[in-house]
């Protein structure tokens, strides 16, 4: 007899950090792989900022605690521990797409005669776009070196076509650890030790995976890494994203530079010639944004006490509660998982496809339920291990059936037109 969900929230050991979130109106929300909840830790952190720079001013750059002049760097340490990576191998600096402009601009040699780079078909735009613009600015064109391993008849990418991709003239590759779309977790140290093997710099777009899937940088040894914050992270909208550098590349000049890329210790001295910091401090461009860090050093503390492991746990139990409900209740709904089913292969949301999703998505949010569309067919369903239920997914479920059973005459056409 499987446990039932009341039975699982009672016994689970995450279930404390619930309260520490605030819920948007009561509401119940599967949106954190687009935007996590704020929690009471990164309020506090934002106000106490904002406390400073009204009693410090200026002086908060050296007297604040932590000061902001070396925030970015605490921040950086405290990732490095939750992402498994060596000091020094991470900053913080400005957007995701940002920090991918910059890995490409520092790894990117256009001295190498293999001048293509590897994306998928199911990258998320921002990474095609800055790697279009990247080859654009290097005098290619996009449609001859932008190259796309395709997905397969299932609309999944098959890491064996990943790796007959990575040897065909393509000199870096840009890859999703999880999907966007489908929440398929890719064999990340398969694909890595291959693009090794063929001499390929590797940049693993992390922002679906870091803060609900275990990474260990240390031991999968990517040449490069980048996520946003605001996921599952819960930095808040547009906190600033975090990079990852391999220390075999620290020497490297940064392909972008800025003054806070400098050695801190001589910032100050205003040289005409840049002394770039230790490590991927260096790719640091200009001053912190000093509020969007405070909320992320606030929801960083939840993060570490929590750990990523727990969290996986709890998230691979959520997701599969929803996939198993979903089979069992509505199994002639017209649903179509578009997410794997084994553990292994699974990140941190569940995909499903049925043509009407987006009534459905529709109708579910005024109905309290906050999951995510996309198109064309495609809702999203991501409960987040800090602060979801296992009845949240139950409720889910047992409203999608009634929405289903009810037809959907009742949906608002104005309403149908606010994504
Ligand atoms: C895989 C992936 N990369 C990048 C981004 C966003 O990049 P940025 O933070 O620069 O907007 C997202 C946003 O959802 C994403 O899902």
């Amino acid at each position: 007899m499987p446990a039932s969900a009341s039975q699982l929230d009672l016994s689970d050991p995450l279930a404390h950090y619930r309260e520490q979130f605030y819920l948007p109106g009561g509401r119940i929300y599967f949106d954190g792989n687009s935007l996590g909840l704020l929690c009471r830790a990164a309020e506090r952190a934002v106000l106490e900022t904002l406390q400073q720079w009204k009693e410090l001013a200026i002086e908060g750059w050296t007297a604040a605690e932590p000061d902001w002049f070396h925030l970015t760097e605490q921040l950086a340490a405290q990732l490095c521990r939750i992402v498994c990576a060596p000091d020094h191998s991470i900053t913080l600096t400005g957007s995701t797409t940002l920090h991918l402009q910059q890995v490409l601009a520092t790894l990117y040699c256009r001295d190498d005669p293999r001048c293509s780079i590897l994306i998928d078909s199911t990258a998320f735009p921002t990474d095609r776009y800055a790697v279009a613009g990247f080859l654009r600015s290097q005098g290619l064109d996009p449609s001859v070196h932008l190259l796309e391993v395709p997905v397969d008849a299932a609309g999944l990418l098959q890491e064996d076509a990943i790796a007959a991709a990575l040897t065909q003239g393509v000199q870096m590759a840009v890859l999703p650890s999880v999907v966007f779309t489908t929440g398929q977790l890719l064999d990340l140290q398969a694909i890595t030790s291959v693009a090794a093997g063929h001499d390929v710099r590797i940049c693993w777009d992390c922002s679906h995976s870091v803060g609900v899937v275990p990474l260990n940088l240390s031991e999968l040894q990517p040449d490069a890494a980048i996520w946003c914050t605001y996921k599952y992270l819960n930095g808040g909208p547009g906190s600033v994203a975090a990079m990852y550098l391999h220390p075999r590349w620290h020497d490297l000049p940064p392909g972008l530079a800025g003054w806070f890329g400098a050695d801190k210790s001589r910032q100050f001295r205003m040289e005409h010639e840049l002394v770039p910091a230790v490590g991927a401090g260096r790719l640091q461009l200009g001053t912190p944004h000093v509020l969007s860090l405070a909320a992320l050093r606030g929801s960083l503390q939840l993060i570490e006490a929590a750990g990523v492991e727990r969290m996986r746990q709890k998230s691979l139990q959520l997701t599969a509660r929803l996939r198993q409900l979903l089979h069992e209740h509505l199994p002639d709904a017209g649903f179509v998982c578009a997410t794997p089913e084994a553990d292994h292969r699974r990140g941190g949301h569940l995909a499903i496809r049925h043509p009407l999703a987006r009534q459905l998505s529709l109708m579910l949010r005024s109905r309290g339920f906050v999951p995510d569309f996309r198109e064309p067919d495609l809702l999203r369903i991501a409960p987040s291990p800090l602060y979801s239920r296992f009845s949240d997914c139950d409720d889910l479920v047992v409203e999608i059936g009634r929405i289903l059973a009810a037809g959907f005459e009742a949906v608002d056409l104005a309403q149908s037109l606010v994504t």
